[in-house]
């Protein structure tokens, strides 16, 4: 999609900087990520109307620290420089930076210059901001002026207004910076005089027109997973052209409980796609016969996916694209240099298809970030409760049934599961909780049941909280609520005689037991 305006995020490693984006899009103006090295011919993008330095966690002083082009100073390109990227912006034009005697994390109170642009409105006074670093600016370069100090950082902000170049020392993209959208917002609207207009409702309107364009009289073929991601792609694809977009629906067997059903029901009943559901749960489970390696299963499940969904479309005429729910993350280049999410997701992408039946890749959602999905989803017509569901791993309970997986144990962990996810809703906890899920063990235990022994496998729960899936906490539930699950679970699912309740963070676990 073109956007006419954009605010271009230099990314040094913080991990705050798909907040500062986010925070960007929330204001309604269209924001990219890209590395701190960008290449000059992306920064000379008309489009691009100002730029956005993020933090990062090395100093400007270390050996091989992230270095943007100089360049981008003289490009009259408003700037607003954050944490690193004030540094580098102070170290860059001559002023001085030094290690703090301690680093400064958390809570600061800041004392803004109520003349600077940057702060219109926000309310003079101490204000509290969020702090996070080890260095910090103590001399001006020439040319900019002081315009926010702190108890340990006299030098919190300064700004060379007639250059449009702004930096302070603190996150405007945490929530923790109370004024933090005002300032980020008085940077993008007064400084750099952006319009805005970055919404929903605008980008259904704009994806609409780019897909009718992009397929004009051409077919579109899409895998519904029964995701968010594939779900609102679809729905996309179908407010654009309608009739002349076919999904199909792979049930693997490995869904939770009556997903199935109900991906049918809402998709092609309520919504109205054409879809085309297959049942293929029983060459998954044969696929899936004697395999215990987590890896191995996962390359079974992604192999006779498309396998399945290839035979499926081989039957539909004149199909020219297939359209996929690659999102924002999936594919942003972070200082990181982490692609975890690609390779995460790889399987869904029906891989090698496009090439080999010459079809065109429609990804409409690209752009956007997960919660900007969600929205553009309830637009579309999909129930809250819907888009806001915790995530489902592609290979579904394959990975939750440790050791081998056949159907019997997934029904046993099915009904376990959904008691779980029902208790879960019921206490009101969902929302808290990032994911939650049962896992069937391989482990038998002897229990008791009346006056009869019994030895059967053991559940164990998980449920964690967590900003980005790349590290999380245990959740700690209420112990009553562990009790009315542990209790409804032994009675009422035959073959589970143990529950027990896994408390271990991410890292050093994974959230998945596979
Ligand atoms: P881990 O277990 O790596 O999980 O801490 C992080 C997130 O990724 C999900 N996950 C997967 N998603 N295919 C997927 O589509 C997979 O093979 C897979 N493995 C883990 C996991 O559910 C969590 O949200």
């Amino acid at each position: 999609m073109a956007h006419p305006e954009i605010v271009l995020i230099l990314d040094f490693g913080s991990q705050f900087t798909q907040l500062i984006a986010r925070r960007c899009r929330e204001l309604g103006v269209y924001s990219e990520i890209a590395p701190y090295d960008a290449p000059a011919g992306r920064l000379s993008d008309p489009a691009i109307k100002a730029l956005i330095l993020s933090g990062g966690p090395q100093s400007v002083y270390d050996a091989g620290s992230p270095k943007p082009s100089p360049a981008i100073l003289g490009a009259g390109k408003p700037i607003l420089g954050i944490c690193y990227g004030m540094q580098w912006l102070a170290h860059e034009s001559g002023g001085k930076v030094e290690a703090c005697a301690t680093s400064e994390y958390g809570k600061a109170f800041v004392n803004f210059d109520d003349n600077s642009e940057l702060f219109a409105g926000v309310p003079s006074g101490a204000t509290q901001v969020w702090m996070s670093h080890s260095d910090k600016v103590t001399g001006l370069p020439p040319g900019y002026s002081k315009i926010a100090t702190t108890g340990n950082c006299p030098l919190a902000g300064m700004a060379a207004p007639e250059k449009q170049i702004y930096a302070i020392q603190f996150h405007p993209e945490v929530a923790h910076t109370l004024a933090g959208k005002e300032i980020l917002g008085n940077f993008l609207f007064k400084i750099a005089k952006l319009k805005g207009g970055w919404t929903a409702a605008a980008f259904i309107e704009e994806a609409v027109a780019e897909i009718r364009a992009q397929v004009g009289g051409g077919h579109v073929l899409c895998a519904l997973s029964g995701g968010v991601d594939s779900a609102v792609t679809a729905l996309l694809v179908h407010r654009a052209i309608g009739a002349n977009l076919t999904s199909i629906f792979v049930d693997t067997g490995l869904l939770r409980l009556d997903e199935g059903k109900k991906v049918i029901d809402r998709f092609s009943g309520k919504l109205h796609l054409n879809l085309r559901p297959v049942d293929a749960s029983d060459p998954f489970f044969r696929a899936l016969k004697g395999v215990t390696d987590p890896e191995q299963k996962r390359k079974a499940i992604g192999r006779l996916f498309i396998e399945t969904f290839e035979m499926e479309s081989a039957n539909l005429q004149h199909v020219t694209h297939l359209a996929q729910g690659t999102i924002y993350p999936d594919r942003i280049e972070s200082a990181h240099g982490s692609k975890a999410a690609t390779v995460i997701k790889s399987h869904h992408n029906v891989g090698g298809l496009p090439e080999r039946m010459n079809l065109k890749l429609l990804e409409p959602l690209r752009d956007l970030f997960k919660d900007e999905v969600r929205k553009v989803g309830e637009l579309l017509g999909l129930e809250p409760e819907f888009v806001n569901r915790h995530p489902f791993p592609g290979p579904g309970l394959a990975v939750r049934i440790l050791g081998e997986v056949t159907a019997d144990k997934a029904a046993l962990l099915q009904r376990a599961d959904a008691i779980y996810m029902d208790e879960i809703r019921r206490a009101g906890l969902y929302g808290e909780i990032s994911q939650a899920f049962a896992v069937l063990l391989p482990v038998r235990t002897v229990g008791v049941m009346g006056d009869y022994r019994t030895y059967d496998s053991v559940l164990a729960l998980r449920a964690v909280a967590t900003q980005d899936f790349m590290t999380a906490d245990w959740y700690r539930f209420p112990s009553e609520f562990l009790d009315t699950v542990a209790r409804r679970i032994v009675n009422e699912v035959k073959g589970i005689s143990r529950v027990v309740y896994d408390i271990t963070s991410k890292p050093p676990a994974t959230i998945e037991w596979e």
